[in-house]
């Protein structure tokens, strides 16, 4: 049963953590701060991510904490935090892609991709791109991007539906962007080993959580939904497996990993046993990794 008393120490690693304020996050942030990293909190609220920086060091750590405005939602923010975050920092040791939106009501990005999947996958493409020279300045570089079991439900992408041109299902939207998020994982895994680079790209899931991430569903359908999961974890456990994916040295990359119970709800980290068609289809990542960087303008120094 692997927990936060198995993180290493951190002390000296850069570690960015988005979404940080709160949820999955947080206690990402908190427990990577703990172990004596140097945390910045990616927040596109500042007076949460300050309130969210003082709850941490209250409850103690040996770390350096940061926060910092950033919108997922805005290509042009993203690219303005990355600036200022390469002036600021030498390397980048753990990035971890976490922040999310869950079936908001149909919304567009500023740059008019339909909000999840341009939060959840596109921003963080664009990001993970623009601090790529930074990743490749450490010497063992990890990216944990946050998917979830709801990517089973994608049978693909539909490249003809990421600006919202059909009628909206807040759902199928969802489970694209966490398909997104997997496939870019496991293309950027590929990328590096073709060329010889050491960081690693790892994909993480934490179950079922609660947080504020079912901010969107009404009561009845929460209701629903909790008693059909049965079991829910709070968010430090729901954390375990993005800590495990952002620290443990028997790390893969090019792994999905997730709790070890039942369906994958609740648990310890394991390999995710979660496997479609989809989320194997090598041309369908190829095609996602080609579209993004079309849509974002965004090339990896690989
Ligand atoms: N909870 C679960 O059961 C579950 C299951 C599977 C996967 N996940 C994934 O886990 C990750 C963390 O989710 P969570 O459960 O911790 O949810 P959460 O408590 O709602 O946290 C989501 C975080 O993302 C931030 N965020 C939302 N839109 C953003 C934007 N446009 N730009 C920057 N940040 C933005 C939120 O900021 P604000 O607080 O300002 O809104 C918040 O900090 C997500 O990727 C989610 O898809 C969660």
């Amino acid at each position: 049963m692997w927990t936060i008393k198995e993180i290493p120490d951190l002390t000296g690693k850069i570690a960015l953590v988005t979404g940080a304020n709160t949820g999955i996050g947080f206690e990402t942030a908190k427990a990577l701060y703990k172990a004596g990293a140097s945390v910045t909190l990616a927040v596109r609220n500042e007076v949460k991510g300050l309130a969210a920086k003082e709850q941490i060091e209250k409850e103690g750590g040996k770390g350096i904490l940061n926060v910092a405005v950033l919108d997922l939602a805005s290509l042009r923010q993203v690219e303005k935090f990355a600036t200022q975050f390469q002036k600021e920092q030498a390397q980048l040791d753990i990035l971890v892609n976490n922040a999310g939106v869950m079936i908001p009501p149909p919304s567009l990005t500023e740059e008019g991709f339909e909000l999840q999947f341009g939060v959840n996958f596109l921003g963080h493409f664009a990001l993970t791109g623009h601090l790529f020279p930074l990743l490749k300045k450490s010497t063992n570089a990890r990216v944990v991007t946050l998917s979830s079991g709801a990517a089973i439900r994608a049978a693909g992408i539909d490249f003809d539906n990421l600006r919202l041109e059909k009628p909206y299902d807040a759902w199928r939207e969802y489970a694209t962007s966490k398909l997104a998020d997997l496939l870019f994982t496991f293309e950027l895994h590929r990328k590096l080993k073709e060329n010889n680079n050491t960081i690693l790209s790892v994909a993480a899931h934490p179950g079922v959580t609660k947080t504020d991430l079912q901010r969107n569903i009404s009561e009845a359908e929460l209701q629903q939904l909790l008693a059909e999961f049965k079991e829910v974890m709070e968010p430090w456990q729901g954390a375990l497996p993005t800590l495990f994916a952002a620290t443990d040295t028997a790390v893969i990359s090019g792994t999905f990993y997730g709790p070890d119970g039942k369906h994958e709800y609740t648990g310890y980290p394991a390999p995710s046993k979660h496997h479609t068609a989809a989320m194997a289809d090598q041309q369908l990542a190829a095609d996602l990794w080609s579209y993004a960087e079309k849509a974002t303008g965004i090339y990896y120094s690989f």
